[in-house]
């Protein structure tokens, strides 16, 4: 049974300043709901109720945000703005909430290794907020990949293909192919160059993981960036044959670049915005 999920989002967001500088990245919303709402209610779908958050400095608006709001709620009752609380009212009552600060920004391996103490001994889901994933009519992401994990008992990543110019951007793995979705992992390349990508298949921001990646992670050397890279560290599982890459059901867009902002803007606001 998964049960937790882990959100790093302590990230500085350069990329949208300066949005960011005093409001967290996971805060843009997408239409009206921030990203970090999003992403709590693909792992709810998951069957998972416990979220532990990893922030930082500055990064209090999370916090607020899954949390009641007296005032307003009550300025709003029984007007028909109401229906616009319905969705974080259902988050905050049925999931708890637990966070902790990551002191320094040394990367998404130490943001995973920082929540240690909010997840424990057992496997968790991971989930970047600013990678925005959608399955319109089906299972969201986090819930298939829960499905495969129950299956395969071993750390799972979701991948998608991207054009070689772009596998800089990426962790890229390569590995045998079980079924035309699955790959058991035997290589995985942070961020390579074109001609160093050992494919085109990109790990994208979900990921299932099990426990003893906080001791790899604890011995994981700063990698590309000087930061503490989890494809590092998922390298070492990979050895003894336990990631396996998954080629998720849905759309996902890069919320952390504009274009891809854009695009999952356009794309809810059709979708999901006007059908409210
Ligand atoms: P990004 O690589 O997108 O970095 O991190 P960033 O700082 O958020 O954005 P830019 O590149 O400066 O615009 C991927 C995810 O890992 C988290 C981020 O919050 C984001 O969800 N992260 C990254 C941390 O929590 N801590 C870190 O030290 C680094």
């Amino acid at each position: 049974m998964i049960k937790k999920c882990l959100f790093p989002a302590a990230g500085y967001g350069t990329r949208f300043l300066p949005a960011t500088k005093s409001m967290p990245k996971e805060m843009l919303p997408i239409v009206n709901k921030p990203l970090i709402e999003f992403a709590v209610e693909e792992a709810q779908a998951a069957g998972i109720s416990q979220m532990a958050i990893v922030t930082g400095r500055g990064k209090r608006a999370l916090e607020d945000h899954f949390d009641i709001s007296y005032e307003l709620e009550h300025q709003i009752q029984n007007t028909e703005k109401e229906k616009y609380l319905v969705d974080i009212r259902r988050l905050i009552d049925e999931c708890t909430f637990i966070y902790t600060r990551q002191v320094e920004m040394k990367g998404l391996g130490h943001a995973i290794l920082t929540g240690q103490s909010m997840i424990g001994d057992e496997p968790f889901a991971v989930a970047l907020a600013d990678d925005l994933c959608i399955n319109q009519g089906g299972d969201p992401v986090l819930a298939q990949m829960v499905k495969l994990y129950n299956q395969f008992r071993c750390s799972i990543v979701a991948v998608q293909e991207v054009p070689r110019d772009q596998t800089h951007k990426y962790g890229v793995i390569a590995g045998e192919e079980l079924r035309d979705d699955l790959f058991r992992v035997s290589t995985m390349v942070e961020k390579p160059k074109p001609e160093d990508a050992p494919s085109n298949l990109a790990i994208i921001g979900r990921y299932i993981l099990t426990p003893d990646i906080f001791d790899i992670l604890k011995n994981t050397p700063p990698g590309k960036g000087g930061e503490i890279q989890i494809t590092d560290a998922l390298q070492q599982q990979a050895k003894d044959g336990c990631v396996i890459a998954y080629k998720f059901k849905g759309q996902r867009f890069d919320c952390g670049s504009a274009e891809g902002y854009v695009e999952a803007t356009n794309y809810c606001f059709e979708h999901i915005y006007k059908a409210l």
